[in-house]
């Protein structure tokens, strides 16, 4: 950790794990350092980066909370900081045009993880991260994923371990609506709309509210080399003459239409055990690297129900697809 503070404090960048997936960190007031993870990621200018805190009270020093939205924010981090929700608030000057790419809001979450928070606290400033993969592609769960990535381009990834997570975090903007406070969901993730139903209204951000949109949200994305599938019922695949597909299966199971209808070339199972949505999200993105690895022309998902978690991993899957709604 101590060599990835000195990296950090010379103005690198390195790889760091948090509980979603890797980050690519940078001194977050260190423009120079921050145009670094652009240049590394191969990320457009117009894709803004999220500012990870050591402790809550450094909150300040990166955003102005709005007085009449402090009760909500305060709520919101108790509950759920540190840990995957990232807060888009009002920037304060502190914060440089290129961590948000100029927009006058910035994204900003505490990581449970603490080999990011720690390196947080020694540096002393906050530390910009996005996902430590090339721009578009799979987030990387571990730091071998993180080196088939981005090897040879970055000095150093600190190893942490598999995500806990393994899906990046929640993001909603905190604003007012109609005189009340409201959530803007710009992504889904492993903090629930259901989570965040109990403190405010949640909502879909209306178009053209430029402040709200999540730049980055909006095209193909968690994109795999290989064709990723998906179809609104199993009946709807139909292989070509000569091609090999690879399963990319919820539960494993026949009842759910896909496993007996087809010689799949490979079968990957996100849940064999427990069938619950959180194994599911642990190992989405690695599976999907493995499929990806395995050779097939193209790889088939099995959608999942969208309720909870569920919303978060069929999100991934749809842009892995490139068919984001
Ligand atoms: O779990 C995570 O959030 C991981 C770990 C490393 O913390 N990070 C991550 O970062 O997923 P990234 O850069 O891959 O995704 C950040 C998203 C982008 O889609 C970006 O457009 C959005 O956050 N974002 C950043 N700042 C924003 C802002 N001011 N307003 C709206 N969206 C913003
Ligand atoms: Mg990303």
């Amino acid at each position: 950790m101590a060599v990835a503070v000195e990296e950090l404090k010379a103005g690198g960048v390195v790889a760091l794990p948090t509980e979603t997936v890797y980050g690519l960190a940078a001194d977050a007031f260190n423009a120079e350092a921050v145009a670094k993870i652009f240049e590394v990621k191969k990320r457009p200018s117009f894709d803004p980066l999220i500012v990870h805190l050591a402790r809550a009270k450094d909150l300040a020093k990166v955003a102005v909370v709005p007085e009449e939205l402090q009760d909500l924010v305060k709520k919101l981090t108790k509950e759920f900081w540190p840990g995957p929700l990232t807060l888009v608030l009002p920037k304060t000057e502190a914060v440089p045009d290129i961590v948000t790419s100029g927009l006058p809001t910035v994204a900003v979450r505490i990581s449970k993880h603490e080999v990011m928070r720690g390196v947080a606290k020694e540096l002393g400033n906050p530390i910009a991260a996005p996902s430590a993969n090339i721009f578009g592609r799979i987030s990387p769960t571990s730091a071998s994923a993180v080196l088939a990535e981005l090897g040879g381009r970055i000095p150093l990834v600190v190893d942490g371990g598999a995500c806990g997570e393994g899906i990046e975090s929640t993001i909603v903007a905190v604003d007012m609506d109609g005189g009340k406070p409201v959530l803007w969901m710009l992504r889904p993730g492993p903090v629930t709309r259901e989570d965040l139903r109990k403190f405010a209204r949640v909502a879909k951000p209306k178009e053209g509210k430029g402040q709200v949109a999540a730049p980055g949200q909006l095209e193909s994305h968690y994109a795999p080399r290989t064709p990723l599938l998906l179809f609104e019922k199993p009946e709807d695949f139909v292989p070509e003459e000569g091609k090999t597909y690879g399963l990319l299966s919820y539960r494993g199971e026949e009842k759910d239409g896909y496993v007996g209808r087809h010689e799949w070339a490979v079968t990957e199972i996100m849940s064999p055990g427990s069938g619950k949505m959180s194994e599911a999200a642990v190992r989405l993105f690695h599976l999907l690297r493995k499929l990806d690895e395995s050779g097939v022309d193209a790889i088939v998902a099995e959608p999942v129900s969208t309720a909870r978690l569920g919303a978060a991993v069929m999100d991934r899957l749809r842009k892995a697809a490139g068919s984001a709604s």
